[in-house]
């Protein structure tokens, strides 16, 4: 097993937790909830129907479903899930386990933030997605019909099991999704991650995510850093209607900031093409921007990122390595956007 602390000192408590990877995870349950400061009598279980994994525990073990989809990621589902909690008494000394994809650990980590004020959660994610990403780092929430996660905490897990077997069984499009926001981390640190086997993959981007979490814990800054790929992508998602998941999404959109970063004159044609290799050759993802919306409309799209503070924001490579630049010109962009959308 490969274990990765994230590191978060608070004022009198230390919340650091550890996220564990490898073979045979998901076994260590009972043992974390056993080492936790007060040991919960009861754990409230989050997850969705059909997934092929399933949690045991010593412990009074209630089980609740949400649904499927993006459209369950609802304060509808929060309060039936918190309705349910009380009626089964999840008490505040009791543990909500999430297991499922990015989808499952957002809501029920929110629930798990909301429920009583705050109670514990740990994370168990069953996609490469959730291991990687949403399940590390405490950002948990749920849509609103004006856009994506606008209604969330920071709530950080209190441990997170990341059980490799589970990802024998991924259907090929999350694995496509999972290697969208892996090619990410390959440029966050410049170092080869193409040389480590999966386990050891999981694990260094694992730990790529806690290093920067654990230095800028509410994105004040630096934490911006994962959104890299993230500007296009959230507009292609929108102008898709989710017709294009996340990492797929993630995959056009980091060939796209390469492109515009060399456009702007901060990287070189070659590093625009280590970007290509990566994500197209190494882990076989498309990059041709759909022609789901106009170059303008993406163009406006990506103004009203909820990142977008000062006129367009990208994430983009440059001499001083991955940041975030305000005010990218819009022209750039739209002429980059004329060149690539549909080719
Ligand atoms: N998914 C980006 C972050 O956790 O900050």
């Amino acid at each position: 097993m490969n274990r990765v602390t994230v590191r978060l000192p608070g004022e009198g408590v230390d919340r650091s937790y550890e996220v564990v990877v490898g073979s045979g995870a998901l076994a260590l349950l009972d043992g974390l909830l056993d080492a936790l400061d007060t040991s919960p009598k009861r754990i409230a279980v989050v997850s969705q129907a059909g997934l092929p994994v399933t949690v045991s525990s010593t412990r009074e073990c209630h089980r609740f479903m949400i649904g499927d989809g993006e459209h369950h990621k609802t304060l509808d589902t929060i309060q039936e899930l918190c309705r349910g909690f009380a009626s089964a008494g999840i008490t505040r000394n009791d543990v909500v386990v999430a297991v499922g994809g990015g989808m499952v650990t957002d809501v029920a980590g929110f629930a798990a933030a909301s429920y009583h004020r705050g109670i514990r959660v740990v994370h168990v994610p069953t996609t490469l997605l959730g291991m990687i990403d949403a399940a590390i780092g405490g950002k948990t929430g749920v849509n609103l019909p004006e856009g994506k996660n606008l209604v969330g905490a920071f709530w950080q897990p209190s441990g997170v099991l990341c059980d490799l077997d589970v990802l024998s069984t991924l259907p090929d499009r999350e694995v496509r999704c999972g290697n969208g926001e892996m090619a990410k981390y390959h440029f966050l640190t410049g170092e080869n991650l193409s040389a480590l086997n999966l386990g050891e993959r999981v694990a260094r981007c694992v730990e790529i995510k806690a290093e920067v979490v654990a230095s800028d814990e509410r994105e004040s800054g630096r934490r911006a850093i994962l959104n890299y790929g993230h500007t296009l992508a959230h507009a292609l998602e929108t102008a898709s209607e989710h017709r294009l998941a996340h990492g797929e999404a993630v995959a056009i959109g980091l060939l796209f900031a390469a492109r515009l970063a060399e456009r702007l004159g901060r990287i070189s044609s070659e590093r625009v093409e280590q970007h290509r290799i990566v994500i197209e050759d190494d882990y076989g993802l498309a990059t041709t921007i759909p022609q789901v919306a106009s170059p303008a409309e993406f163009v406006a799209l990506m103004g009203r990122d909820k990142k977008a503070v000062d006129g367009l924001t990208f994430v983009l490579d440059g001499p001083s390595g991955i940041e975030v630049v305000a005010n990218v010109d819009a022209v750039v962009v739209r002429e980059l956007l004329d060149e690539l959308v549909g080719s």
